[in-house]
Parts: structure tokens; C-alpha cells; sequence
């Protein structure tokens, strides 16, 4: 028994007031910072005091120049992003050791505000994709001084040894500095809002360190704070670990080194931390000499919470498009002592439907990668098209989003989620909407009237199959009651068990938008919008749905 339509039941207050969601004050000097909170498993990122969603805009990794930002704000305009994820590259701020230029910083930070934007800063250290890249020239270039890692045979690799003190401590102070600026110029505002140590740590190819310093500390006692935290019995790494002793040792190490560059930023300026991550397979078991092998994969997630207890969150990269795959990347990062955070996603369209899913599975920010106008394009890893056409299929969720998106967040953090994005085959998804008396199907297959069912349009096929967008978001409000976002689909609503009612009915439908934490009704739903279930098109809307039985 499904709601298809109904009549006009009890009718709502036209500006209902969702108990429970009121704005929250900042009490303390402690919520003035932004921070990360969690209860009952749900994490809310607090910015001036209350839950932010990020809708987040990566900018491509050479744009962290002032010459750039002039292509890089329309983007982040265009695509109605709340927050912009922008490089700072040591190589820059530290040119020359000792001598700091924050220029860049300035600049950025004062033109954000213009621009009414937030900003994440990605520390560019000595860990850019693993390599070295943009640190400056006098450590890159310094092997005596900053020596790389060894493989097996003893041959030099391209990057650096996470065991060397001179390469933590000179990237620790660098990125002290740079905290310490910021918290100068932006202490009292907090428009970078948080803060990327390093990005996409660890190693491609010989999975761990192997020069002879490193190769004491993997034949010694594996450390006791990680078989503490891991509850195991000590031993060496290999003993411990077996198979994977080189890339669990790897993951501390490089997890302890990200942690003390961290703890040194931290001190200058106590702003949310996190690091990032290069994927490996989510499901399968791979060898670690085919991915980031000591970065926080899903894997070692253990690992890097008990060595790097400063960072906030572990966030994966996510640059698959196939449906299995990303949802099981999303799943891995959906902990109770973690924050689902996708601060990259590919740019491509069929990316972003996973919006649905990521905030529907409480996930507190969403960012694609490469929206700016510089002219570039990650193809085919990302999006071939350029310009607007790059931006648009994302825009149209942030656009809907972008007014509602302090309020999800806040309904997120103090009820159940639940999100769905559409999935490659077209295949219906059943919702539980946890232990609530209501399911949610939606599907992809129908059109806006009636069931394809009937063929009435002669075997033409219904839009939404064809697309590679779409999904939905849901949110509980009260017992019989929803808050649901979605676009190109059809979402309906079932009793799990029907004895007992003779019928159900939609009491009342809702399109509306929050106005300081108010639900506000622009218009009810009913008719042919509500006979066939509540249809959604390329255009999302945000609704409020009350399910009654008679
Ligand atoms: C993931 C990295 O974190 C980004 O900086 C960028 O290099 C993309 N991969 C590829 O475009």
C-alpha cells in the first residue's frame, strides 16, 4: 500500500516550526572556533555556533595565485558554493628557509570575504600526492638533507622519508607560520574555516620506507599506543600485523608525521584539521604496491585515529563513477569517529548525484574538484567540459541547497538521515527510513504522470533512465513526518506493515524553504503531483511530506 495522492488532510501551520532545530547560540569561547561535534553517531561541523554544511568548490591545484582568483570566484559563484578548498603551497610562503611571504594568503583571505565565501586551506607540504613537488627547491632538491624514501634494493624513490627530523620539523614550521598568519589576519572572522594537512599522503610503489633507519623501526616492537588503541598483544610489526606489516607500518609512520606537522599548526591556531585520502579498493583486497600505501586508506582508518588524534576527520577522495564503487567509498568513511567529509569528488557530471547520498548518510560537506575557469581540465579523470557547462550539473543542487543547508545540517545532526544516489542500472531503491512504520521507494523508470506501466507514451523511454543524475535525500522530522530533497526521480511512501490501516494518505505536502530556522510553505502539493508519488525533475526541490493512514 503506497501514497499515490490523496486529499487534503490535516492541514500545517503555513510556517511550522520544526521543534528541536532552533538555532543555537555560541555559549562558549570554544564554539567561537569552528569545530567538529558528535552524538549519538551523528557529527555536525559548527561554524559561528552552528552546524555548516560545506557545499564545497575545489579550485585545480596551480590556482593558489592571486594572478588565478580572478577565474576562480565566477566558478565558485556560478556553482553557489558556500566554501572554497584552495591550495597553500610551501613552496610559496616559504621560498627561501625562513623567509615567509603570506601575500597570497592576504589576498585570498581578503577576497573571500568579498566574495562571501569560506575557505579550506590545503597545506601543499612535503606530501603533495605523495610526492614532493611543492615543497620548495631548497628541501625538493636537498637529498642529503631531506632524504626520500629507499625501496627494497636500497634504490631512492621520489618521496620524501616520513622518518626524518629535519623534513618534519622544517614542513612543521612552515605550516605553523602559516596558522600562526592566519589566525593574525583572520582569528576574530574565521573565514578559513579549516584547514588540509598535507594531501593524499603515503607512497606509490614500494609500500614503505626501506633505508636502514626505517628498517629498525619495522624489525623493533611495534608501538605500544597502536596495539593499545588496536587491542593487540605486542610483538613486532610483522608478527603483529603479518601481511600487512609493511603497509600498517607505513600508515603510522606516515600518520605520526602528519599528526606532528598538525599539533604545530594547532598551537599557532586551533582550527579543524583533517587529511585526505588516495582510495584503494573499498571492497576487494589490493596490493598495497598499487595505491597510496601508508595514506588513510579505509584500511588503516584504526591506524591514523590512534597516531593523528589532531585531525578532525579522514576524508576520501572519491574519483569513481561507478555506483557500487563510490557508495562503498562513502560507506568506509561513515563512522561514528568520523565524519563523512567528501572534500574532492570528481567533477564530471555523473558525479554529482552522490550529493544525496553523502549528506543523506549525515555527511557534513561535499566538494568537487577543478571548478574554477583556468582552463583546465582533469579529463578523463574528471569532467572534459570547460566553463559553465562543467559547473552546471552541480550548481543545480547547490543552487536549491545553498538556502536550506545551515537547516539540513542542523535537522542532520539531530535526526535521522537517509540518502540515495541514482544507481547506474536504474534499479529502484527501497529506503527503511530506520525503525520508523514508513519505507520510501524511489525510482528512475517513471514519468511525472501516471505508471510507465500503462505505455502511454508507446515504448518512449521515461527521461530519467537515460540521465546519469539524480537521487534523493531524507530526513526525519517527527514520526510521520519528512523532510525530502531530491531531483529526477519518483519518491514514494509505504507502510512497512499495513495491517491494521485501511489506506494511506498523504496528509500534506509542502514546498517551502527555512527562513531562521522556520519551515516556510510556498505552496502544498496535491493533484497530479501527488497522484503518481512526488516526482522530481533535472530541477530539485525541497518539500515537506506528513504521511497519515485512514
Ligand atoms: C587528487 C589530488 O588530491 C588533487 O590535488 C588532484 O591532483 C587530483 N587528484 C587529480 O586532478
Amino acid at each position: 500500500m503506497r501514497i499515490f495522492g490523496g486529499l487534503i488532510g490535516m492541514a500545517l501551520a503555513c510556517a511550522a516550526s520544526l521543534t528541536a532545530c532552533a538555532p543555537h547560540a555560541p555559549s562558549s569561547e570554544k564554539d567561537a572556533l569552528p569545530h567538529f561535534v558528535t552524538q549519538n553517531g551523528r557529527h555536525a561541523f559548527i561554524v559561528d555556533g552552528q552546524p555548516f554544511l560545506m557545499l564545497g568548490a575545489q579550485a585545480n591545484n596551480s590556482s593558489n595565485y592571486p594572478s588565478a582568483l580572478p577565474k576562480v570566484w565566477p566558478a565558485v559563484e556560478a556553482l553557489h558554493a558556500n566554501t572554497l578548498e584552495i591550495p597553500v603551497a610551501w613552496e610559496q610562503i616559504e621560498p627561501s628557509e625562513g623567509q615567509f611571504d603570506f601575500s597570497y594568503v592576504d589576498t585570498l583571505v581578503a577576497q573571500a570575504r568579498e566574495h562571501n565565501v569560506r575557505l579550506v586551506l590545503l597545506w601543499f607540504g612535503a606530501y603533495k600526492n605523495t610526492g614532493p613537488n611543492y615543497a620548495p627547491g631548497w628541501v625538493k632538491v636537498n637529498n642529503q638533507r631531506f632524504p626520500r624514501m629507499m625501496d627494497a634494493s636500497g634504490g631512492i624513490v621520489y618521496a620524501l622519508s616520513p622518518h626524518i627530523q629535519a623534513t618534519l620539523d622544517a614542513d612543521s614550521r612552515a605550516f605553523a607560520a602559516l596558522m600562526r598568519h592566519v589566525r593574525s589576519i583572520d582569528g576574530a572572522l574565521h573565514t578559513v574555516i579549516m584547514v588540509q594537512v598535507e594531501n593524499e599522503t603515503g607512497v606509490y610503489g614500494p609500500v614503505r620506507d626501506f633505508s636502514p633507519a626505517a628498517q629498525a623501526l619495522f624489525d623493533a616492537q611495534a608501538p605500544a599506543a597502536l596495539l593499545a588503541a588496536l587491542h593487540k598483544p605486542p610483538g613486532t610489526w610483522t608478527q603483529v600485523f603479518g601481511r600487512d606489516a609493511d603497509e600498517f607500518f607505513a600508515a603510522w609512520h606516515m600518520a605520526r608525521y602528519v599528526e606532528q606537522v598538525a599539533q604545530a599548526g594547532h598551537r599557532e591556531y586551533a582550527l579543524p584539521m583533517y587529511a585526505n585520502a588516495a582510495l584503494r579498493d573499498p571492497v576487494n583486497y589490493q596490493d598495497p604496491h598499487s595505491f597510496a600505501s601508508g595514506g588513510p586508506t579505509w584500511d588503516v582508518i584504526e591506524i591514523w585515529k590512534a597516531a593523528a588524534p589532531t585531525l578532525s576527520v579522514l576524508a576520501p577522495d572519491v574519483y569513481e563513477r561507478a555506483y557500487p564503487v563510490a557508495s562503498a567509498h562513502f560507506a568506509r568513511y561513515t563512522r561514528a569517529d568520523n565524519p563523512l567529509m567528501i572534500v574532492e569528488i570528481g567533477n564530471d557530471p555523473a558525479y554529482a548525484r552522490y550529493m544525496f547520498a553523502v549528506f543523506g548518510a549525515g555527511g557534513v560537506g561535499f566538494a568537487p574538484f577543478g571548478m574554477d575557469y583556468t582552463g583546465y581540465s582533469n579529463y578523463p579523470l574528471g569532467a572534459s567540459a570547460e566553463g559553465e557547462a562543467r559547473i552546471a550539473p552541480f550548481a543545480q543542487l547547490f543552487e536549491v541547497m545553498a538556502p536550506v543547508a545551515r537547516d539540513w545540517a542542523r535537522i542532520a545532526y539531530e535526526h535521522p538521515t537517509w540518502g540515495v544516489a541514482k544507481p547506474d542500472d536504474n534499479a529502484d531503491q527501497e529506503i527503511a527510513l530506520g525503525d520508523s512504520r514508513w519505507k520510501a521507494t524511489v525510482e528512475y523508470d517513471e514519468w511525472a504522470f501516471g505508471f510507465a506501466r500503462w505505455n502511454m507514451a508507446h515504448d518512449e523511454p521515461p527521461p530519467n533512465l537515460a540521465k546519469r543524475s539524480g537521487g534523493a535525500m531524507i530526513a526525519q522530522l517527527a514520526p510521520d513526518e519528512y523532510l525530502l530533497i531530491a531531483q529526477n526521480a519518483r519518491v514514494s511512501f509505504a507502510l512497512k506493515d499495513a495491517g491494521g490501516a485501511n489506506g494511506v494518505i498523504f496528509d500534506r505536502v509542502e514546498e517551502g524553504r527555512f527562513e531562521r530556522g522556520q519551515w516556510v510553505m510556498d505552496r502544498v502539493w496535491n493533484g497530479d503531483q501527488t497522484d503518481y508519488g512526488l516526482n522530481f525533475s533535472d530541477q530539485p526541490r525541497v518539500l515537506r511530506v506528513k504521511l497519515a493512514t485512514y
